[in-house]
């Protein structure tokens, strides 16, 4: 049978829960061409809210075209506008033909080739050089808004994993270039997202920094309890077993409401369940998760220095004030401008981030693995 639950792949609407509040927004964002950026650390469901709102959107308006980009392996600006022009003309091109009519209408500057590969996906390279291509991206840069005009459609240009522009090679000049002819549209805008927060808020809300102003900045929150309890309730009964209230509770607690978390410890649940859940069938499903994970915790904490892991000993103590004296002391942290400089590097490093105004950590089964199997913190 399959299982109800679903995580490391897109969820369908069934196993979608919360979120109305996001999906109207965003929608709206895209009915009215409003640009949106959406900000939400890794695994709480970005990617999905986007694309269940886009499919919802375009099933509701036929003049909207939503093209998706992920540029989580794109490593340079060139890279970057080829990705881009490949993926404007295939989502706005009825087929083979209009894309090679499209093509040649719109690159022509460009020289374009086309091949087709034996699956017949279409990719398009250009015959100019590279040097040429970064002093007039133009016609790529403008390719959506030229295409929207002629078309008469209104185009949305998603951009999964936007933080990673910043590791481009002229970051500044690259962002300048995208904002100013990006802010020039007004039949195509721009969904920007990605998971790196401290990386992200840099380029939007630094007012130094191009991108500075450029949309609907959304925060991402975690879904919450009562939400998950109904999901996880509701996935059970329409499959025939049954969990309590407490025990659908106790998943999303001990996952800490983490999207993707809670979903693998729903499904482990399930998976161990004959007809009703127990409280020790969570239990257990919990700790089978963290010492699946534990060989990889060993290699992330193995890369942490004595310092850095003091200072999370902090955190997951709870300590109030990590520049205190005191604190300083019994942690041997050093100076508080060692803490400061602790705490940027271990936000770089991905294991926490400032969330509402808090220090937390990223990972919930990581933080749940340290402090108990580490730190012999009792929890
Ligand atoms: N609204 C939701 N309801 C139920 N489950 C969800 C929801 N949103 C996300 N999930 C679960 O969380 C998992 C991760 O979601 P998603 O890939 O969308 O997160 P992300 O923020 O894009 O992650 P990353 O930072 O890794 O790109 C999904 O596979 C799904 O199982
Ligand atoms: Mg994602």
């Amino acid at each position: 049978m399959n299982t109800p639950f679903a995580y490391g792949k897109l969820p369908q609407e069934i196993d979608f829960t919360n979120r109305e509040k996001e999906m109207t927004r965003l929608k709206n964002n895209f009915n009215s061409g409003v640009n949106t950026i959406i900000i939400s650390p890794r695994r709480w469901g970005k990617t999905s809210l986007v694309k269940l709102a886009s499919l919802s959107a375009i099933k509701e308006n036929k003049k909207l075209k939503i093209v998706h980009l992920d540029i989580f392996n794109i490593r340079s600006e060139y890279e970057f506008y080829l990705l881009l022009a490949n993926e404007v003309l295939k989502a706005t091109s009825s087929g083979w033909d209009d894309l090679v009519k499209n093509t040649r209408l719109f690159l022509k500057q460009l020289m374009p080739q086309i091949s087709f590969s034996p699956d017949k996906q279409s990719n398009i390279s250009f015959s100019i050089g590279w040097e040429q291509l970064q002093k007039s991206p133009d016609d790529i840069l403008n390719l959506a808004e030229n295409i929207a005009i002629k078309k008469d459609l209104n185009i949305i240009i998603c951009i999964d994993e936007f933080q990673n522009i910043a590791l481009f090679e002229h970051p500044d000049t690259f962002q300048r270039k995208l904002r100013a002819h990006w802010q020039t549209h007004q039949k195509t805008a721009y969904c920007l997202y990605g998971s790196k927060q401290h990386m992200l808020l840099d380029v939007f809300s630094n007012y130094a920094m191009p991108f500075y102003k450029f949309g609907d900045i959304m925060f991402l929150e975690k879904i919450p309890t009562a939400d998950w309890v109904s999901f996880i309730q509701k996935r059970f009964t329409d499959t025939k077993k049954e969990i309590s209230p407490a025990e659908a509770e106790r998943i999303a607690v001990l996952a800490d409401n983490h999207s993707y978390y809670v979903q693998q410890l729903a499904q482990q649940v399930w998976f161990r369940t004959g007809k009703r859940s127990t409280p020790e069938i969570v239990e257990n499903a919990f700790e089978d998760i963290i010492n699946q994970l534990s060989l990889l915790f060993v290699n992330v904490t193995d890369s942490l220095s004595k310092r850095q892991l003091s200072f999370l000993e902090a955190i997951l103590n709870n300590e109030k004030q990590l520049t205190s004296k005191a604190t300083l002391a019994k942690y041997n942290l050093g100076t508080s401008a060692t803490v400061i400089q602790l705490r940027k590097r271990l936000i770089e490093l991905d294991i926490i981030d400032e969330i509402q105004g808090r220090i937390q950590f990223l990972d919930p089964m990581y933080k749940h693995w340290l402090a108990t199997r580490y730190f012999n913190i009792h929890w």
